[in-house]
């Protein structure tokens, strides 16, 4: 007791907790926005909720979410750090990681920078960065980038399409010597360009202009011939990457043949490749454009894959590459007009909100992947692998008590109107879930409790998180069999 008051900020009792690991049962602590205890028939607290009965699981964390991120068209996010972190604290999110872009001709710092001033009093949920490099020139490749890494930006995202944002295997190269010297994260667009130049420049001079055609601009051999390059780039420096939002068979068999000869490839997935297809975009009029996102939804075979990939362990991280443009309105989807060539559609769906929900209901209810992997894919592989753990991504003492617990129940239909996004559509409109966070706890705070729709009112609580290197990645067996093999000419080369 403390001088007879509570002994907690808050207990959560009765809890049916699971972590990447483990499942038991036990009452959790919180003082000060921590986890202090655990275990049976705590003393009191402040606040007490029970939990008896349902799941309690750590917060989520998407590590891949775009916010108030500028876009170099007229076209505007529609979701700012406010809307944003709101929308993801009621779907059981409590850290997200966005984007900080740089400007081709602009400075990283410049960037972060400008990130920082839209992020400041208005996040809900703590956050921190990633960066993404888009002009690798000589003194961001010195100086800034392994300046910014100490300091917390600790993974970098690189792109090999889109033309404003692409690197040639050159740029890569050279970003991928910084990060393997600093002990950085380097996530990779994987997509071949001028494929889809090539491609789109054919469909277009025959007419070929609507929303579906964009899924045939991008096909998976697209994909899987930039998934096999990444992947190549990163073992000549033997240098752990992480392949983002892999859509299908073709770019996961290139991902899974090179975890299973032991190189350092990390992997992620979205909902849109589990949940939507490619017919998505196939819809009367520009209604199509609604699920318009790189890489596109695929085929149900292609799901399946993906869903087989979930259970075997290929992916490491299970994201919403949540990129809200609203569907009506001259700043969204329809920024170059209603009857626009898919190429000029802003890229990006919503689903900071729903990525939970979904994946919780048809994978874990619907029997397809256990509570732990839930967890791990959610949560505890993103902290880890982005240098967050074990503050976040876990239930255990001295980790910030974020926490969700679960609501679970027959099934009920996703609605727009009832999510907190800026976002106009959201593309799961009418598909039931089972479950939706019932309570979100961001240390240690309840932001969101879904029986009386409570949403806390507290915009610029969320704090930023400066990012630890990821050590563990760089202690894997892997390195230490490569290390005492081929690649000592690495050093040679002073890499
Ligand atoms: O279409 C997508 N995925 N838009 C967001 C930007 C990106 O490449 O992740
Ligand atoms: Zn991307
Ligand atoms: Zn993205």
């Amino acid at each position: 007791m403390n001088g007879g008051g509570p002994a907690f900020d808050l207990v959560v009792r009765n809890a049916r907790i699971a972590t990447g690991a483990d499942v038991y049962q036990a009452d959790i602590g919180v003082s000060n926005g921590v986890i202090v205890a655990l275990g049976v028939r705590l003393a009191g607290g402040a606040r007490e909720i029970d939990a008896a009965g349902r799941w309690v699981l750590p917060g989520g964390i998407d590590a891949h979410c775009h916010l108030d991120q500028p876009t170099g068209d007229d076209s505007v996010m529609a979701d700012d750090f406010e809307s944003g972190t709101r929308s993801a604290a009621c779907g059981g999110t409590t850290t997200v990681i966005p984007f900080a872009c740089q400007q081709r001709g602009g400075t990283l710092q410049d960037a972060v920078d400008d990130y920082h001033r839209r992020a400041e009093g208005r996040a809900l949920i703590d956050y921190a960065f990633h960066l993404i490099v888009t002009d690798p020139t000589p003194h961001v490749l010195e100086h800034e980038l392994p300046a910014l890494i100490a300091r917390g930006y600790t993974s970098f995202k690189i792109y090999m399409t889109y033309d404003a944002l692409k690197l040639d295997d050159r740029q890569i190269l050279d970003l991928l010597a910084v990060a393997r010297r600093e002990k950085a994260m380097t996530m990779i667009h994987a997509e071949n360009a001028d494929c889809i130049a090539w491609l789109t420049e054919r469909m277009l001079e025959r007419g070929f202009t609507a929303p579906q055609y964009h899924a045939l601009s991008r096909l998976p051999v697209v994909e899987r011939e930039a998934t096999h390059r990444a992947i190549s780039l990163s073992e000549l420096l033997d240098t752990p990457v992480l392949i983002v939002h892999v859509s299908g068979r073709e770019a996961i068999e290139q991902i899974q043949q090179a975890q299973w000869r032991g190189a350092p490839i990390y992997a992620e997935t979205c909902p849109q490749y589990l949940f939507l297809t490619e017919d998505d975009l196939d819809l009367d009029g520009f209604e199509g454009a609604k699920c318009i996102c790189s890489p596109p939804p695929r085929d149900a075979a292609n799901q399946d894959s993906v869903w087989r990939a979930l259970d075997h362990g290929v992916f490491s991280v299970f994201s919403s590459d949540h990129a809200p443009f609203r569907f009506d309105g001259p700043d969204g989807k329809k920024v170059h007009g209603e009857n626009a060539s898919f190429d000029k559609v802003p890229n990006g769906i919503p689903g900071l909100e729903t990525r939970l929900a979904l994946l919780f209901s048809e994978g874990v209810l619907g029997g397809r992947i256990d509570v732990n992997q839930f967890v791990e894919m959610t949560s505890t592989g993103p902290a880890k692998l982005y240098g967050l753990y074990p503050r976040k991504g876990t239930i255990a003492i001295g980790a910030d008590a974020d926490l969700v617990v679960w609501d679970t129940f027959d099934p009920q239909p996703i609605r727009n109107a009832d999510l907190h996004h800026n976002v106009d559509y959201t593309p799961y409109e009418g598909r039931n879930v089972r479950a939706w966070p019932g309570i979100t706890i961001s240390r240690g705070d309840v932001v969101w409790e879904r029986a009386t729709g409570f949403v806390a009112n507290a915009a610029g609580r969320g704090r930023f998180l400066p990012c630890e290197r990821p050590v563990a990645l760089h202690r894997s067996r892997h390195e230490q069999q490569t290390r005492n093999k081929g690649f000592r000419w690495l050093a040679a080369l002073g890499l």
